[in-house]
C-alpha cells in the first residue's frame, strides 16, 4: 500500500478530514463513527447540520454493522452494482451518530469503485470503518470532479489544517453523484429513487423486479434534492437547440457576454464548450464544463437542453437545479 494512502487513513483515524476521489465526484471524508470528525465536514462545507451524509464502505464490508435491517433488495443491488455509483438508504444501526444520519432513522451506504477510494477504505481501520463523505464542495456549489476543483473550493481549509489532505485520483469517470435508492420504507412505499444518476431506475428494476418510484413528500430529505443545488455563480439558463441559435444571436447583439454549453452545431458564443450527445460522456464532462464556463467572465451560461429519456435523467436533474433561481434571466436580458 502506498505511503500516501497509509498517511491519509491515519489522518481519518485521528479525526481529520481527507478529500478523496470516487468514480462519481470527489468526497470530503471523515470517520463516520466519530461525531467530532463528522462535525468538521459541516464546518468546512458550510452545510446545515441536519442534512445526512453517505457512509462509504470497503468492498465486502459487513453491512450488518451499519444497518438495523438489510432487506433482500439491498443484498441484490449490492451484488449487482457495488463497488459502483449506487447509494442505498436503509434503517440505520443505533450507534451511528446523529451527525451522519441527520437525525433520521436511516443511513445511506455506498461502496465506491475508484481504486484510490477502495485503497483508502481498505486501509482505514483495517477495512472495518466507514467514511462519511458528502461531495467535496461548499454547500450548494458544483461538485468537484478533479483534485484541483477540491483545492479551489477548500484552499483556506487546507491552509488552516481543517482539511488534512486531498488525494488526487484524476478526473472522476462518471462525473455526477451516485444514484440514491431508498429501501428504508419498502413495506409502505416500495423502493424510491431519491436521486437519479448513472445507474438508472430501469437497471435497478432489472435486479429487484420493481421500478423505483419517484420521491413523495414523506421521502427522506436529501440536500441534493433541494431545488437549487449544484449551481455555478454565473446564472444558468437552458433552452432547446432549435431556439438557442436565435437567442444566442440576440444576446450577443445586445452586447451580452454569453458562455455556451452545447452539443449541436451552433454559432460561437463569447466562450463555448461542446459536449458529446451521449449521456455518459456528457455527465463525465458536465461539472468541469460548468466550472470552466463560470470563470470566463460571462453574464450568463446558456445550456442547450439535453435530450430527455431515462438515460439522460441524471444530467437533466443536475442542470435543472443549476438553472433554478435564474428563472426569467433570459427575458430580462432580451428585453433590454
Ligand atoms: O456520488 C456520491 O454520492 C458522492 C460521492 C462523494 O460518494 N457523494 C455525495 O454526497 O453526493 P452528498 O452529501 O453531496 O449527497 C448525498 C445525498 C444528499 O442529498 C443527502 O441528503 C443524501 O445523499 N442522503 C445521505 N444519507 C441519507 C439518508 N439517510 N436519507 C436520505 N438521504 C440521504
Ligand atoms: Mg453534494
Amino acid at each position: 500500500m502506498s505511503d500516501v494512502i497509509t498517511a491519509a487513513a491515519a489522518l481519518l483515524e485521528a479525526g481529520a478530514l481527507v478529500a478523496f476521489p470516487t468514480e462519481t465526484v470527489y468526497g470530503l471524508g471523515a470517520d463516520a463513527e466519530n461525531p467530532l470528525a463528522v462535525a468538521r465536514i459541516y464546518q468546512a462545507k458550510g452545510r446545515p447540520s441536519d442534512h445526512p451524509v453517505i457512509v462509504h464502505v470497503a468492498p465486502g464490508a459487513d453491512l450488518a454493522h451499519w444497518c438495523d435491517e438489510l432487506p433482500l433488495e439491498a443484498t441484490q443491488l449490492v451484488a449487482a452494482f457495488w463497488p459502483g455509483p449506487l447509494t442505498l438508504i436503509v434503517k440505520r444501526a443505533a450507534h451511528i451518530p446523529d451527525a451522519v444520519s441527520g437525525g433520521q432513522d436511516t443511513v445511506g451506504l455506498r461502496c465506491p469503485s475508484h481504486p484510490v477510494a477502495i485503497a483508502l477504505l481498505a486501509a482505514f481501520k483495517g477495512g472495518k470503518g466507514g467514511v462519511a463523505a458528502p461531495s467535496a464542495n461548499k454547500f450548494g456549489n458544483v461538485s468537484p470532479t478533479t483534485a484541483q476543483h477540491v483545492r479551489d473550493e477548500f484552499q483556506a481549509e487546507l491552509d488552516s489544517g481543517l482539511l488534512g489532505a486531498v488525494l488526487d485520483g484524476g478526473q472522476s469517470e462518471v462525473g455526477i453523484e451516485s444514484t440514491i435508492v431508498d429501501l428504508s420504507r419498502l413495506a409502505t412505499h416500495g423502493p424510491v429513487l431519491l436521486r437519479p444518476g448513472h445507474i438508472s431506475g430501469e437497471q435497478i428494476a432489472a435486479v429487484i423486479g420493481q421500478l423505483p418510484a419517484l420521491p413523495d413528500a414523506a421521502a427522506p430529505r436529501a440536500s441534493g434534492t433541494l431545488d437549487s443545488h449544484y449551481a455555478p455563480h454565473t446564472p444558468v439558463a437552458m433552452q432547446h437547440g432549435d431556439l438557442l441559435g436565435e437567442t444566442l444571436n440576440q444576446l450577443l447583439n445586445a452586447g451580452r457576454r454569453v458562455a455556451l454549453i452545447h452539443y449541436s452545431d451552433l454559432p460561437p458564443a463569447s466562450a463555448s464548450v461542446r459536449l458529446e450527445a451521449n449521456p455518459a460522456s456528457y455527465a463525465h464532462a458536465l461539472y468541469a464544463s460548468l466550472r470552466t464556463m463560470d470563470q470566463v467572465g460571462a453574464e450568463l451560461i446558456l445550456v442547450e437542453a439535453p435530450p430527455t429519456g431515462p438515460a439522460w435523467l441524471g444530467v437533466n436533474d443536475r442542470l435543472r437545479r443549476a438553472a433554478f433561481g435564474s428563472t426569467g434571466i433570459l427575458q430580462q436580458f432580451l428585453s433590454i
